[in-house]
């Protein structure tokens, strides 16, 4: 999840993000020219780069990051306006398309979780290893993980490390942090990379810094991850036109199994039931997609060298039909209900 491989020993020189399972993401959107594609989440480019390049389309890139959407003014001189650079959630990616001149698209690509270039620079706070400013915000606004660890009931803590963290000890590193916060608040990162270790014994966990769990789970409480990928996929469903094509990248079986779940009802089939037995979507709605890969597409053992932090991607597809986007049920697509 935090793209989630090795951490930096410390914050070094800001790393380029390396896009992930790109042949596949291309393969899957097909770029042709004339054809408009929305990337949900434009981090440093690589994915849009690649579309523009490809064909004489167009591109409307969305990150809630100010600092992707800076430095993306580079790739706008260059792609002049075939490229269309906007800062906003990927949730409300329709929305944005309209008030783009984009009724209907070819293609959308969502890249979840963070870039190379926010894990590796200390002062936005996602790094158990380097110290910072307990932050973790990608969209640099509303409240931060301090804040979130200084502020919420020791049981939504408990929480939010156990649902989102899958954190076997979440009770007792709750625990802890209320009795750290007592004393002092949290505001660095190694405050609290170091209260975590002592609660499980310093130990690594399959070879993983032991606070891992925690800043993961805290990081996608903060941003909203879940509830932001499960709006997206809705968004997507309404902007993409008959015939377009979605193209998730995960990297977190929470992730997964929430664009997993929502293709499998798209497609009229409940996870886990084989496509070749009648259609469940004759007793319900018609299907709005078409899965292209029931098993999703995985890097090679070339990208995971050339490339640690590629090693838990996992990309899937599904082409829209024609019938009308549905309301998501984000219960039934697993969100967890956390609020602080
Ligand atoms: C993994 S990076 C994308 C990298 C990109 N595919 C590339 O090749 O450079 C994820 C990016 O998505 C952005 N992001 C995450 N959640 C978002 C959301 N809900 N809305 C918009 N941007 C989001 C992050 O700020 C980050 O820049």
């Amino acid at each position: 999840m935090p793209r989630a491989g090795p951490q930096p020993e410390q914050s070094g020189p800001q790393q380029r993000h390396v896009p992930v399972l790109l042949a596949g993401v291309l393969a899957a959107l097909e770029p042709r020219d004339g054809a408009l594609f929305i990337d949900g989440t434009f981090g440093a480019g690589g994915y849009t780069r690649a579309l523009l390049q490809s064909a004489q389309c167009r591109v409307l890139a969305i990150d809630q990051d100010p600092t992707a959407i800076v430095a993306g003014i580079l790739l706008q001189s260059e792609f002049s306006d075939r490229l269309i650079l906007r800062r906003g959630r990927f949730g409300a990616l329709d929305v944005m398309a309209v008030e783009a001149g984009m009724a209907a698209v070819d293609g959308v690509v969502l890249d979840i979780g963070v870039s190379s270039m926010q894990l590796d620079v200390a002062e936005r706070g996602f790094s158990f290893q380097a110290d910072g400013p307990l932050d973790m915000r990608m969209a640099a606004q509303g409240p931060t993980a301090a804040d979130i660890l200084n502020g919420a009931r020791e049981e939504t803590i408990a929480d939010i490390l156990f649902h989102l963290g899958e954190e076997r000890r979440s009770r007792a590193i709750a625990r802890a942090v209320v009795a750290r916060r007592t004393r002092q608040p949290f505001a660095r990162t190694l405050d609290l990379a170091d209260v975590v270790s002592r609660v499980l014994g310093g130990r690594s966990i399959e070879g993983r810094h032991p606070a891992t769990r925690t800043f993961q789970a805290l990081r996608i409480f903060v941003n909203d991850e879940l509830g932001e990928l499960a709006r997206g996929l809705g968004a997507a469903e309404r902007a993409l036109k008959p015939g377009g094509r979605l193209a998730v990248v995960t990297f977190h079986s929470l992730e997964d199994r929430i664009v997993k779940r929502f293709l499998a009802g798209r497609a009229g089939r409940s996870p886990g039931q084989s496509r070749h037995l009648p259609q469940a979507a004759e007793r319900g709605p018609r299907p709005s997609f078409r899965i292209v890969n029931s098993k999703p597409l995985t890097p090679s053992k070339a990208e995971i060298e050339a490339n640690p932090r590629a090693r838990s991607a996992r990309l899937r597809v599904a082409e829209r039909l024609d019938a009308s986007a549905l309301p998501l049920d984000m219960a039934a697509l697993g969100v967890p209900p956390l609020d602080a």
